[in-house]
């Protein structure tokens, strides 16, 4: 009877998962894989460099903008940021005018029958399930693409949303009348830390709070911080953080790592406690 149940649960729990909840102002909808292909105008595959794995990889699913199109009519390109909600905690914050500009499927299956999964090489090699739903890019055609690496590449999606930064997220805005490296390491920290740290208790679940009731800024020696977004393995083995933007120049990773630097110091002095 133990084993009988036991067999039903694991054949109940894949269909639960192929969900996926739209969430808008008037509450929260769920949709099947046949009502995304509906709404999406039909299956499409793409083959992808795939970045945690550096190899080529073809994908089954919808296109991103056309299921867009029709979840939200013209009100996503205006959207501050489109919001993929994940079942490990993370949090993808995709520029709208990213995905009008280029190709994006929302995937559920690999097109060669394969499992669903991958080893992650940037977050210290870790076996990830990919399912229910995964983003991949275009990136075989843009270099662009390719020089963002993993980023914007959420997987495990079990939601998703249009937010207002400033609406959903006020608590890590950074204080009027910050100066320039201020916003530009805000911009920087939405794509690259906030899908999986929080700041004032808001943003990804997937990692620690990075400023409540101390930020890392007050206690981390001078230098520490940056060296440890640019190198996060050459200061702690075996740790699960990827390393900032590894595509991009050294040069470009390290203005960043000073702009974020910058947005945190600026959040040290506005704390507000969730
Ligand atoms: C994919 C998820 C992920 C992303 C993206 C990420 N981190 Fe992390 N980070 C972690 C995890 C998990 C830990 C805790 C594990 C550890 O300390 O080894 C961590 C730890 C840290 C710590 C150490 C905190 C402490 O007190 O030990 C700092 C500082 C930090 N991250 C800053 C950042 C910054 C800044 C960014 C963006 C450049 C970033 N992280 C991007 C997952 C992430």
């Amino acid at each position: 009877m133990r084993t009988l149940l036991l067999a039903l649960l694991i054949a109940a729990a894949p269909l639960q998962a192929q969900s996926l909840n739209v969430i808008t102002a008037d509450g929260t909808q769920s949709y099947e894989r046949d009502q995304l292909m509906a709404l999406a105008g039909g299956r499409r595959s793409m083959t992808v460099l795939e970045p945690h794995e550096g190899d080529e990889r073809n994908y089954v699913g919808v296109p991103a903008g056309a299921l867009l199109q029709s979840l939200f009519g013209d009100a996503w390109r205006d959207a501050g940021a489109v919001q993929f909600e994940c079942a490990d905690g993370y949090r993808a914050l995709i520029e709208p005018s990213k995905l009008a500009e280029h190709r994006a499927l929302l995937s559920w299956a690999r097109g060669d029958g394969q499992p669903f999964s991958l080893v992650n090489r940037l977050q210290n090699d870790e076996a990830v399930e990919l399912g229910p739903f995964y983003l991949v890019w275009d990136n075989l055609e843009s270099p662009e693409l390719r020089e963002q690496g993993a980023s914007d590449w959420p997987y495990q999606i079990v939601g998703i949303a249009l937010v207002d930064l400033a609406e959903r997220l006020p608590r890590v805005m950074p204080p009027p009348g910050a100066d320039e490296a201020v916003l530009r390491g805000f911009e920087a920290f939405r794509t690259h830390c906030l899908t999986c740290h929080s700041i004032n208790g808001q943003g990804g679940a997937k990692a620690p709070e990075l400023n409540v009731p101390a930020s890392v800024t007050e206690y981390l020696a001078e230098g520490w911080l940056r060296r440890w977004m640019l190198e996060p393995a050459k200061v702690r083995l075996n740790t699960p953080m990827p390393p900032l933007a590894p595509n991009l120049r050294k040069a470009q990773r390290e203005a960043l790592a000073s702009d974020i630097e910058a947005y945190l110091k600026a959040m040290a002095q506005t704390k507000r406690l969730p």
